[in-house]
């Protein structure tokens, strides 16, 4: 039962809902899977209508209930087998005793379990039911069945139960079932990602945000940045399927998922971090806006307010994308440029001045894209022998030109 690549595009669930007192939750179920974007057909036992009608999950779903094996109407629209083929996912919340038995064992009696044998979608099971029935014997052989069938269960809670008992076997909460079915569409792209992404297989190293460069324990030099366009890339390089990791300046963002992040301070720690990781780097990206100076002498204490004027005087940084640059081993470099004037002109020099393969340079005298903005818009060069002409990436979300950047770097990479 694997989730096949072309179904994820869509994320099509049939939730079947099957008889007990937990029906009701299922009604907050359609809505929370909805919240995630899925298109949610219901399926319901009969006992399952005992408890909650037809027309509540139509509301909610926006679909037709479906109730009868046998019903001409349905066949001739969407029957059983075309609800079997048209699932990403079969879900069965609540799954009552009943219906955990029937698919363990191949019954066949009813709309549910006709589908459960003729989809090959992954199903999830979220069981609900009193708890001696949880532990009867034959409910836990039953279990054990299912989950070697390959059927992923979402265990119920202990608490008191409507029936007036305490013990394991109300049904987990809506929300709790529809992140982990969430979690497994996520999981199963970015499998596919690992495998067939434009970066799949990649290690990719991207600094972002400042630096702070320390003048005494409560003062020092910084700018503007706020690491949005380095956060958005690595979201989009991971997307990609590459391995991602951070290293990030001082900034009020989380850390993206399945991103690892090296917090640092100054520019020296992140070129300390970044020649740690420089050996097993394949795409170095370098979209941190470091600091070109820092303060020759800190303070070791505060500063005191003395007279009109106060000098500090400040030493070079070393430039952390040209160091990389200048590795034996170096990784495919990505450089940015952020320039007031002369943007193209000044982008192009640094390409070839720090040695980088591309590089991406950006407006920083206009507020709505640049630093600390959701938006940006940029010119993309390449190093001669790409033969690529410059690419123009014209002002969207920071997270859409992200993707068009990995789509650049993938272009450079099919052709080195
Ligand atoms: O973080 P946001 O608020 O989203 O803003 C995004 C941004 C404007 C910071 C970003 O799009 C950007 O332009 N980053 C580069 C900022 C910069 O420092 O540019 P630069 O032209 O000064 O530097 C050129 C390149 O050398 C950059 O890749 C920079 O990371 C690198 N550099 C610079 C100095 C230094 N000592 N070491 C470096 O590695």
């Amino acid at each position: 039962m694997k989730l096949e690549a072309k179904a994820l595009q869509t994320r099509r669930i049939v939730l079947g809902v099957t008889g007990g007192i937990a029906a009701y939750k299922s009604a907050i179920l359609v809505r929370r899977l909805k919240d995630y974007g899925f298109d949610v057909r219901v399926v319901m036992s009969h006992g399952a209508q005992a408890f909650i009608t037809p027309l509540t999950f139509q509301a909610l779903s926006g679909y037709p209930v479906h109730t009868e094996l046998l019903d001409a109407e349905a066949e001739s629209g969407m029957g059983h087998i075309e609800l079997a083929r048209w699932a990403d996912l079969l879900l069965i919340a609540p799954a009552s005793c009943d219906s955990i038995a029937k698919c363990a064992n191949g019954l066949a009696d009813d709309l549910l379990s006709t589908i459960y044998l003729a989809s090959k979608a992954p199903v999830w099971v979220a069981p609900a039911m009193n708890q001696q029935m949880w532990a009867a014997k034959s409910t836990q052989r039953n279990l054990t069945t299912l989950v070697e069938d390959g059927v992923h269960i979402v265990m119920p809670e202990a608490g008191e139960q409507a029936c007036g008992d305490v013990g394991l076997g109300r049904l987990a909460e809506p929300e709790q079932i529809a992140a982990a079915v969430n979690d497994f569409f996520a999981q199963a792209e970015r499998d596919i990602s690992e495998k067939f992404g434009l970066l799949a297989g990649k290690n990719v190293v991207i600094t972002a945000g400042p630096t702070r460069e320390l003048i005494d324990p409560v003062r020092y030099i910084s700018n503007h940045s706020t690491g949005k366009m380095g956060f958005a890339i690595a979201e989009a390089c991971y997307a990609a399927g590459a391995k991602v990791t951070l290293i990030s300046g001082p900034v009020s963002l989380n850390t993206p998922n399945g991103v690892q992040r090296i917090q640092i301070q100054t520019a020296q720690e992140m070129l300390e971090a970044s020649l740690q990781l420089v050996e097993a780097c394949d795409v170095f990206i370098a979209t941190a806006a470091v600091a070109d100076y820092r303060v020759a002498h800190v303070a070791e204490h505060k500063i005191k307010k003395a007279g009109d004027e106060l000098t500090v005087s400040l030493i070079k940084n070393p430039d952390i994308v040209a160091t990389i640059a200048q590795q034996q081993q170096r990784p495919f470099m990505v450089g940015f440029a952020a320039e007031t004037q002369n943007i193209e002109e000044y982008a192009k020099a640094k390409l070839k001045a720090k040695k980088l393969d591309m590089i991406a340079c950006n407006d920083v005298s206009r507020s709505d894209i640049g630093f600390a903005s959701d938006e940006n818009a940029m010119t993309v060069f390449f190093a001669e022998q790409y033969h690529l002409p410059q690419r123009i990436l014209e002002k969207a979300a920071k997270k859409d030109i992200a993707m068009q950047l990995v789509d650049s770097i993938a272009k450079a990479l099919a052709g080195s």
